[in-house]
């Protein structure tokens, strides 16, 4: 699995390595546009939100909502990715952080309409995943989402699926989503497959009414 060097390393061709992945509908990536861009329509429905977001990378998704004006929290490892993004948006807040050991501490100050995590929670396994989302759901806003859009799948026997397919090229170093198995800890989350391996988990923190 890739450390926060590799991650520096990688930096200046992922944007290409992904748009290949994603145009020839291939695995790791394929649906990734379609995936960032579903993120972005939801975000935009709720104009003048605040955003967080995890392992954002070069920027991909928050550039685009920081351009129509979405205040933008982030937090990732890997400084070359810090240095990337913060060129392309000076006024966003980005801290460098790993996030196996949580939010840094300026971002739990706040709470956040939409939490965005697009390829990068697979980097813990799901016991990590779970404590980590939990720290998430606690940092949204009434109403808030979290918004995770990686290689996932409804059921385990999916993602089993693909790992067959896949073979040697399967990374057996990164932990993806089976949705189904983190339905008891969020009965609200929702699943919606977007291509061969992609696709998007939504986790909504209900609105209580005080009554
Ligand atoms: C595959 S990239 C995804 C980037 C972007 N979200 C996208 O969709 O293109 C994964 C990102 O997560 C970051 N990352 C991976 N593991 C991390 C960790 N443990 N803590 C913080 N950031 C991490 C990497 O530095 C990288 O920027």
């Amino acid at each position: 699995m890739l450390d926060e060097k590799g991650f520096d390393l990688w930096a200046n061709g992922y944007d290409r390595a992904v748009g290949l992945s994603d145009e020839s509908d291939s695995y790791p990536f394929a649906g990734y546009r379609a995936i960032l861009n579903d993120i972005y329509c939801k975000v935009m429905s709720r104009p003048g939100c605040r955003v967080l977001e995890i392992g954002f990378g070069t920027g991909t998704l928050a550039k685009k909502l920081y351009d129509q004006g979405i205040e933008i929290y982030g937090q990732d490892f890997s400084q070359q990715m810090i240095d990337i993004a913060k060129e392309k948006m000076p006024d966003a807040h980005f801290y460098k952080g790993d996030f196996t050991d949580g939010l840094v501490g300026p971002l739990k100050q706040r709470k956040y309409d939409f939490i965005t995590a697009t390829y990068s929670l697979h980097h813990l396994n799901d016991s990590e995943k779970l404590v980590f989302l939990k720290e998430l759901y606690n940092h949204l806003e009434e109403g808030g989402m979290i918004m995770i859009g990686d290689v996932a799948f409804e059921t385990r026997a999916g993602l089993e699926k693909l790992r067959e397919q896949e073979g040697d090229a399967f990374d057996d170093e990164e932990f993806y989503f089976a949705a189904e198995d983190f339905r008891d800890a969020f009965p609200s989350l929702r699943f919606e497959q977007k291509s061969v391996c992609g696709g998007i988990i939504t986790i909504e923190k209900e609105i209580s009414y005080g009554y």
